[in-house]
């Protein structure tokens, strides 16, 4: 009996590998076991070439980020103040001899940038643009029979400076190999559109295209499913098709009444499945995820979602993930997004390029409108080496790709041709513009054109006379938005980025009800800077072209006609280290710390655009006696906010109709200050904040005790330094020094200090304001991880993270 489940487990499994194999398409991650040089070697292209001395690594990879921070390097602290250059990668691998009849190709998310490409020695192509996708067929040079192939690929950025924020470098995004019959879908060919959506029915049209020989077979049939959350069928179309019709772009469409639908607060997705059959035989399958959803901008109402006024609360984005550099780690942008979604933000604008593609589909899965951006310049530089150089030959191959990568993505409502672009001064934006728009137009006209402005002229501003654009965005200047009506009659408007205000996690500078603009015009010199490089954590220091959040939101609100706010930004990035030159190497203007560490001004949003109950009270409570300190409080649910100082009474206080705080002014004295929010006289929540003594602990706090096992998962693990009785210490500096044993490595550590120089990758890191960083990424087996962290004269600490 035994013997025969053996058996027959045995044929099973043969069963099963010979369906694996014969299936019509794959797609397979070809992130490992790459080799790479970091210099140029210009014979590394070849097949022959020897690389066992190179270094052997995963991708993604960011050469950059695992350098150290000098101001020598070309990248300058505007790039990041990180090494660039140029860097070889060399892969091997063995083909099984079943896919010789396969077609097979590379694709690659993103390479930053210069990326030239050989298979075997044959060269492929190169990309210039380091944001853009691309793939490469390698079928005609690929080797059988137990031969190896190579492919070989030169990454060179050595080309200083080419932007004004940190890049990164190398294969940064994801690499797959993608297998598939001889005749197959075209990449990128499928488009899921929908019309006529409503609460009752929507219309969903798929069409797509094919490539190979297509007369080899005579009938076509395309059997395309229509999947709920549940995969389960919810509609079908079935079609016929001449191997003449094949050659041309064929549609579909599917009709489902009472469709759920899509929306930042309720992400729905439903699945198009697509089995292709030649002559009967099942020659390729696709799925693509959707959502349904419908949505119009108004030139006096704003923006409508699924029928309802619908108020976009946006950031800003850069790519880089902090510590991790450009190097994409999906859960490090879930983590991203998680923080964003904590603050009520429901909108991203991709500043200022095409994100990875993992960013799209949990945009879709988590809920996010999108505004995918594709260029900071044009023709026009704004830094010496930047994307102006190779505009001419990439520009129109880049924005098609763009559009046919992302088009089937739910979450995208809006394409951006540009940022702050120069021509919208001269004559010349007419013309790229009109350009462009037609471009996105010829492969998507379900979406918006939009460019990010700033000239508020009409007159002297050339994208806007171009006519072409759907919707005007406009940075900054929000003292121009009164007069938006009558200089822009008719138009519908977006305040694309906005604020640039700057803040220092757990910084505060008195007095903080005076705003200060650092500096207070272009080249002048910042008044009164801090000698340390912080930036004041109140809302009240920004650069002279932007606004506090406060008077931002003050003037965002006057006006029901903007369909929307994106505030510069959402998390600290590498590079631009406003207001500040070096030592500053990374920026002040996000909501949330590169350590993802929420500021203050977090919670001002949290009390506005969430339901979460909030209470936030700052500064801390460790200053000198007698000085005079501002304390504030951001709050929701309440009437009144009543402050105490060591049990006494300092008064109550509320927001009028147009405050976002309250703030006492108190004469410090240690012990305890206490906060007592209050609705009809009722207490709804209490915050105290206490007088704290020396380090002498460490407390370790995980986003995630358990991770999945498979060599990229992540734990953010936050360390804190508290005094004996477990007060955080606000000012603490403390070198934290980690161990870890089990199943998981250090990718990454930091603290959020603008003007650290200390490197990413290493196993200490020194607290700043009392906190520091430590990322755990699985190593692919399962079991237990256990991070300790120790530190001279505090009591250490310890975590398990489990990995399965
Ligand atoms: C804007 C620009 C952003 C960023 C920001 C900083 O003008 O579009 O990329 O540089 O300024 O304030």
């Amino acid at each position: 009996m035994r013997i025969f489940s053996l058996g027959f487990l045995f044929f099973l499994l043969l069963l099963l590998g010979s369906c694996l194999n014969n299936s019509v398409r794959t797609n397979v991650e070809f992130n490992n076991n790459w080799k790479f040089l970091f210099k140029d070697d210009s014979l590394a292209y070849k097949y022959s070439y020897i690389d066992t001395s190179w270094r052997l690594l995963n991708l993604p990879h960011d050469w950059s980020i695992e350098g150290e921070f000098s101001e020598d390097h070309p990248t300058k602290p505007a790039g990041g103040a990180l090494p660039a250059g140029i860097g070889w990668y060399r892969k091997s691998f063995i083909l099984n001899d079943s896919d010789k009849n396969k077609r097979v190709y590379i694709k690659f998310d993103g390479i930053y940038r210069n990326s030239e490409v050989w298979v075997n020695g044959n060269y492929l192509g190169k990309r210039a643009n380091g944001y853009i996708s691309f793939q490469y067929e390698l079928t005609n040079y690929l080797k059988y029979n137990g031969a190896e192939n190579s492919i070989a690929v030169k990454v060179d950025n050595a080309l200083q400076p080419n932007s004004r924020w940190y890049t990164g470098s190398g294969i940064y995004r994801n690499v797959w190999i993608v297998k598939t019959s001889q005749v197959h879908i075209e990449n990128w060919a499928t488009f899921i559109s929908t019309s006529n959506v409503s609460n009752e029915k929507a219309i969903i049209n798929i069409s797509t295209k094919f490539s190979g020989d297509i007369d080899q077979y005579s009938n076509y049939e395309l059997k395309t499913f229509l999947l709920n959350e549940n995969d389960k069928e919810v509609g079908n179309a079935i079609s016929q098709f001449t191997s003449a019709d094949i050659k041309s772009e064929i549609s579909q469409q599917i009709v489902l009444n009472d469709p759920e639908l899509w929306q930042p607060e309720s992400p729905y997705l439903y699945k198009i499945k697509i089995d292709v059959f030649a002559d009967k035989i099942e020659i390729d399958e696709q799925e693509v995820i959707t959502g349904l959803r419908y949505f119009k901008f108004t030139a006096d109402s704003g923006f409508f979602l699924n029928g309802k006024p619908y108020e976009m609360r946006g950031v800003n984005l850069h790519h880089d993930l902090g510590a991790l550099g450009a190097a994409v780690n999906k859960r490090a942008i879930e983590r991203q997004l998680e923080l964003m979604k904590g603050m009520g933000v429901n909108a991203i604008r991709t500043a200022h390029n095409p994100p990875a593609p993992e960013l799209l589909d949990l945009c879709d899965k988590m809920g996010f409108l999108v505004m995918d951006e594709a260029f900071d310049v044009w023709k026009k530089k704004k830094v010496k080496f930047d994307y102006s150089i190779d505009w001419e030959e990439n520009y129109k191959k880049d924005l098609q790709d763009l559009i046919l990568r992302d088009r089937n993505h739910p979450s995208i409502i809006i394409w951006s041709i540009g940022n702050e672009i120069r021509e919208q001064f001269d004559s010349t934006g007419i013309t790229i513009a009109r350009n462009l728009v037609k471009i996105v137009k010829n492969i998507d006209t379900t979406r918006p054109v939009i460019c990010a402005l700033t000239e508020t002229d009409p007159q002297k501003n050339f994208i806007y006379q171009s006519g072409a654009l759907d919707i005007l965005g406009f940075n900054y200047k929000h003292a121009d938005w009164a007069n938006f009506k009558k200089n822009f009659p008719g138009q519908k408007m977006i305040a694309t980025e906005n604020m640039s205000a700057y803040a220092t996690r757990g910084h505060y500078d008195m007095p903080s009800d005076s705003t200060r603009y650092w500096p207070v015009k272009y080249g002048d010199p910042i008044i009164d800077p801090n000698p340390d490089y912080t930036v004041s954590a109140y809302d009240n220091v920004c650069a002279f072209w932007g606004a506090t959040h406060e008077e931002t939101l003050k003037a965002y609100y006057q006006y029901d006609f903007i369909s929307g706010l994106f505030i510069w930004c959402g998390i600290d990035y590498l590079g631009e280290p406003v207001p500040y030159e070096w030592p500053a190497k990374n920026s002040y203007y996000g909501v949330v710390d590169l350590a993802g560490f929420p500021k203050d001004v977090y919670y001002l949003y949290q009390s506005i655009w969430t339901n979460t109950p909030t209470l936030h009270v700052f500064p801390h409570w460790n200053w000198n006696e007698g000085d005079i300190i501002d304390v504030w409080a951001y709050y929701n649910q309440a009437d009144e906010v009543e402050l105490f100082l060591n049990e006494k009474s300092v008064g109550s206080k509320k927001k009028n109709a147009n405050d976002f705080h309250v703030m006492w002014r108190v004469e410090y004295q240690s012990g305890e200050l206490k906060a007592i929010s209050k609705k009809e006289g009722k207490k709804v929540l209490e915050k105290k904040i206490n007088t704290a003594g020396s380090p002498a602990k460490i407390k370790l706090l995980a986003d995630r005790s358990e991770i999945q096992a498979d060599g990229r998962d992540l734990s953010f693990v936050t360390i804190k330094i508290l005094d004996k009785e477990n007060n955080l210490v606000p000012y603490a500096s403390n070198l934290v020094e980690f161990n870890i044993n089990g199943p998981g490595f250090i990718v990454g550590v930091d603290n959020g200090y603008q003007a650290s120089h200390e490197p990413f990758q290493a196993s200490q890191r020194k607290a700043f304001n009392g906190m520091c960083l430590a990322i755990i990424q699985s190593d692919g087996d399962n079991g237990t991880i256990v991070l300790e962290a120790i530190s001279k004269g505090l009591i250490s600490a310890n975590i398990s993270i489990i990995a399965q």
